[in-house]
C-alpha cells in the first residue's frame, strides 16, 4: 500500500511548482447540445435522449496537435483533458465498455491523439476521470445528490451492484495508466455526500486506487478530490498526517485562494486554481461571458504570487475546435508569456506586503514587481532597502531601470524608488514587469 513520504513527495511536485500554468479541456458528447457538461444532470435528461449525441459524434474537426500548439504557444507548461466526465462517455478505447469515442461515428481514440500532442509539444500529460458515472448502471441513480434520474424513483437502486462499478472504475484507470505511456498527472473529480451513500475516498476504494496509479506511474501527481471536492477543506495533506487518498495538490475551483493555502503547520501548500475562459467547462452556446485577456494575465499573475497553479480551461465545441474567444485569449497570454514568462515560472510569494501598484512575485534573488498602475512620479517598492538592490531592469527588453534619485523623494530617505521614465503610461499597461535581482 502507498505511504506518504515527504521527500519523495518534494521531488515529484517539483516540475508542477515551476510550470505554474496548464490548459484544462473539457470535452465529450455534451459539446453537441452545447449546453454545459452538467446538460443530463440539469435537464434530467435520460440515457437514451443523449444518444443521439453519441450517435451524431464526429468532431470533424478535432486535431488535439493543433490544442497542444495552442497551450504551448501561450506559455502552458502542462495539459489535462477530460478522459471521462460525469456522463460517464470515454474518449479513450476502453475494452470495458462501448460507451467510447471509438465506437462513435468517429472511431476515434482521443486520449490517444492527445497524449501524443501534449508530449510533441513538450507539454506534462495530465488526465481527468470523473468518479461519478451517469451512464454505467451500477452507479446509484435514484437519491442520489446529482444523477439524472435521481428523482424519478422508476430507477431505483434495488439491482444495481455498486462494487461492479467499482471494478469498472479501477479497470478503467488501470487501461489509463498501462496504455498511454508515461501520464504526469491524475485528476480525479470528486467525491461527494449522500444523504445515505456518502461518496467519499474509501467508497471508492480510494487507497487501493492511489496505490495501483502510484504502482503503474511511479511519479505521477494526483488532484485531492478523492478526499474532497474543492468544498469540504485541503484534504489530509493540509492535516500534516496525509492518508493514503491524499492529493499532491489543492486544487480550489473558481476561486483564487484569498492567501494561497497553508496547511495547519502553516507551510505553503501546493495547489492549483482551475478556472473557467467563460462560465462554463463544458462548450455553451449561450455563453459569450469570456474574461479578457487582460484579466487572464493579472490573474495568473495573482496565483502566482499567493505560490500556486493556474489551470486555464477550454471547451471545445461540438466539431473539436477551441472557440475562437479562447483562442484569442490564449494569443494575448502568449505574447505576453514570451516576454515575462521568467517572472511566472518557478516563482512564487515574494513574502512582501502587496504593493499598491500591483503584485510581487519571486524566485530565489529575482524579485518582480507586476505593475498594473504607474505612480506619479518614481516609484515606490516597499520592503526592500537600497543596498539590497543589484540590478533593475525592465523583463520585456532588458532595459536598465535606475533608482530614482529625484528630490522629490528626498522624505524618504529609507524607501527604494524606480525611476520608469518620463511616460505616465507604462510600457505594457497590462502589466509592465520590473525585475529587480536583490543582493541576497
Ligand atoms: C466540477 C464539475 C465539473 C468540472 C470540474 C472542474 O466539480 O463537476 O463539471 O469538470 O469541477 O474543476
Amino acid at each position: 500500500m502507498y505511504r506518504f513520504d515527504r521527500e519523495a513527495y518534494e521531488k515529484r511536485v517539483a516540475w508542477f511548482r515551476q510550470a505554474r500554468l496548464g490548459m484544462f479541456i473539457h470535452w465529450g458528447l455534451y459539446a453537441l447540445p452545447a449546453r454545459g457538461e452538467w446538460v443530463r444532470s440539469n435537464e434530467r435528461m435520460p440515457l437514451e435522449d443523449y444518444q443521439r449525441y453519441f450517435d451524431a459524434f464526429t468532431a470533424p474537426d478535432c486535431d488535439p496537435r493543433q490544442w497542444a500548439q495552442a497551450a504551448k504557444a501561450a506559455g502552458m507548461r502542462y495539459m489535462v483533458f477530460t478522459a471521462k466526465h460525469h456522463d460517464g462517455f470515454c474518449l479513450f478505447d476502453s475494452k470495458l465498455t462501448d460507451y467510447t469515442s471509438v465506437h462513435t461515428p468517429c472511431h476515434r481514440d482521443f486520449v490517444a491523439e492527445y497524449v501524443t500532442a501534449a508530449r510533441e509539444a513538450g507539454l506534462k500529460v495530465g488526465l481527468y476521470y470523473s468518479l461519478l458515472d451517469w451512464h454505467h448502471p451500477d452507479y446509484p441513480h435514484f437519491g442520489d445528490r446529482y444523477h439524472p434520474m435521481r428523482d424519478d424513483p422508476r430507477y431505483s437502486n434495488e439491482n444495481r451492484d455498486f462494487s461492479r462499478y467499482l471494478d469498472y472504475l479501477h479497470g478503467q484507470v488501470r487501461e489509463l495508466c498501462t496504455n498511454y505511456g508515461k501520464i504526469d498527472l491524475m485528476w480525479f473529480d470528486f467525491s461527494y455526500d449522500n444523504p445515505d451513500f456518502p461518496m467519499r475516498a474509501e467508497t471508492w476504494r480510494g487507497g487501493e486506487l492511489v496505490s495501483m496509479v502510484r504502482t503503474l506511474q511511479p511519479d505521477i501527481l494526483i488532484d485531492n478530490r478523492l478526499e474532497v471536492s474543492g468544498e469540504g477543506g485541503f484534504g489530509s495533506l493540509w492535516t500534516g498526517d496525509p492518508g493514503p487518498c491524499h492529493g499532491d495538490f489543492a486544487c480550489p475551483e473558481q476561486l483564487i485562494p484569498p492567501e494561497g493555502i497553508r496547511d495547519r503547520q502553516g507551510r505553503d501548500m501546493v495547489w492549483e486554481a482551475c478556472i473557467t475562459m467563460n462560465n462554463n467547462w463544458g462548450y455553451t452556446r449561450d455563453d459569450g461571458y469570456f474574461k479578457p485577456a487582460d484579466m487572464v494575465i493579472r490573474k495568473l499573475v495573482e496565483c502566482v504570487s499567493k505560490g500556486g497553479n493556474l489551470l486555464l480551461n477550454v471547451g471545445p465545441d461540438g466539431r473539436g475546435r477551441i472557440p475562437r474567444q479562447s483562442l484569442e485569449v490564449l494569443e494575448k497570454l502568449g505574447a505576453w508569456m514570451a516576454v515575462n514568462g521568467e517572472s511566472v515560472y518557478g516563482c512564487g510569494k515574494a513574502e512582501l506586503p502587496k504593493p499598491e501598484f500591483g503584485r510581487f512575485t519571486r524566485k530565489g534573488n529575482r524579485l518582480y514587481c507586476h505593475i498594473y498602475e504607474n505612480s506619479i512620479g518614481p516609484l515606490p517598492i516597499l520592503g526592500i532597502r537600497e543596498e539590497d538592490v543589484a540590478e533593475m531592469r525592465l523583463l520585456s527588453t532588458y532595459a536598465q531601470v535606475p533608482i530614482a534619485r529625484s528630490w522629490v523623494r528626498s522624505n524618504y530617505p529609507d524607501l527604494v524608488f524606480a525611476d520608469l521614465g518620463p511616460d505616465p503610461v507604462l510600457p505594457d499597461p497590462v502589466d509592465t514587469v520590473l525585475e529587480i535581482t536583490l543582493r541576497r
